[in-house]
């Protein structure tokens, strides 16, 4: 079984990267056999559709890498286990013109990410297209040459990207069918749970882009601050509140045990205690929780150099897996 994932180098890793992606990804690389190989990588060229800034994408690699590394896949890397670089890997832009082939457009103009803009843009009387480069609209394409490249199955995301691998399982099918052969199997998201979207400060998804974050390793004036801005509603002190419906409750059950979060419960449903105690109980169990790893991300961040070698070695290796798979594709297509 193969399983990959990928973090674009857009901006600091958040609570809804890790619990979604990361740490399912790490947790499942303890499954060591050797029928099982993990691909983990930072999708630089993701990156690049949404104007990000060179001295940003550089600084944002070597965090997302620190940050991987601190987070416990240093001690995983290994035989079965890679981690690299998208842009080292120019066997996946090769796969992506030919992937390009087997892509619907009909399919692509559904996808969200390019959905969403073209609706902003006619909300506000603009032209559809406005601001929208053939980057964020051929993006479910270079995704799926990500995951085919190396033929991976086992995606651990979160749940807006299904419909990514959704696009990915069609354009792969596609490929099957006209060639007759099966090449590719059908792809899986590893979702944290049905629900796993994790909200942010604001109550939108948490994202990158929206400014909402709660980033594990910001410093810990500016965690707090952020922690102290999650909106609520404007229930007092004495009101007995509701933990199933607050979001500050939420991200506690996600640091938590179920005695914890139980203990926590309790204290809601009593009433006597204000938003402004919650908050500071959530960054307190945000602190603990991130300590043991904190230390480690910040000597990482130190070894620059370390980590350029370590993601070149690892993109030497993994190219050697994807461009087997990649002749193999090749041949069946009658070039050779
Ligand atoms: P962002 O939206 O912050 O830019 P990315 O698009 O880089 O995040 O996502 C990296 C991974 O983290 C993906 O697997 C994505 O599904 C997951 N992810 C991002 N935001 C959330 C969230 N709020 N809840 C759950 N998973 C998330
Ligand atoms: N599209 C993903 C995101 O926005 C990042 C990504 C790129 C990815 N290629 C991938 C995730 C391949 C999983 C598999 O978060």
């Amino acid at each position: 079984m193969i399983t990959l994932t990928g973090i674009k180098p857009t901006g600091e890793i958040h609570i809804g990267n890790f619990f979604s992606a990361i740490q399912p990804a790490i947790d499942r690389v303890t499954i060591q056999n050797k029928e099982q190989v993990f691909f983990y990588f930072i999708a630089d060229y993701h990156a690049i559709n949404s104007g990000v800034l060179p001295q940003d994408i550089k600084r944002y690699t070597t965090h997302i890498a620190a940050t991987w590394l601190a987070l416990g896949l240093d001690e995983k890397i290994g035989n079965n286990c890679f981690f690299y670089r998208q842009s080292d890997i120019p066997e996946i832009f090769e796969l992506t013109t030919i992937l390009m082939s087997f892509a619907k457009k009909g399919r692509i103009n559904g996808a969200h990410s390019y959905k969403d803009k073209v609706q902003k843009n006619l909300e506000e009387d603009k032209d559809p297209d406005k601001n929208i480069n053939m980057g964020l609209f051929t993006y479910p394409i270079l995704m799926a040459a990500d995951i085919l490249v190396v033929r991976a199955t086992q995606v651990p995301v979160g749940k807006d990207q299904v419909q990514h691998i959704e696009i990915a399982n069609d354009i792969s099918q596609s490929f099957n069918h006209f060639y007759k052969k099966n090449i590719f199997e059908k792809i899986e998201p590893i979702l944290l749970d049905d629900s796993a979207v994790i909200l942010g400060t604001d109550g939108r998804k948490m994202s990158k882009s929206y400014n909402n974050t709660l980033p594990i390793f910001a410093e810990s004036k500016k965690l707090k601050k952020k922690v102290m801005s999650i909106t609520t509603n404007s229930q007092g002190i004495e009101e007995k509140k509701n933990p199933n419906d607050c979001n500050i409750f939420n991200i506690y059950s996600l640091f938590a045990t179920e005695t914890e979060k139980k203990e926590l419960a309790k204290k809601y449903l009593a009433g006597g205690m204000s938003w402004g105690e919650t908050k500071t109980i959530l960054y307190q169990k945000f602190e603990e929780y991130r300590l043991p790893y904190l230390e480690k991300y910040q000597q990482w961040l130190q070894k620059e150099n370390e980590i350029e070698v370590l993601l070149k070695e690892n993109s030497n290796k993994m190219r050697v897996k994807a461009s087997q798979y990649l002749k193999e594709i090749k041949e069946v297509i009658g070039i050779f």
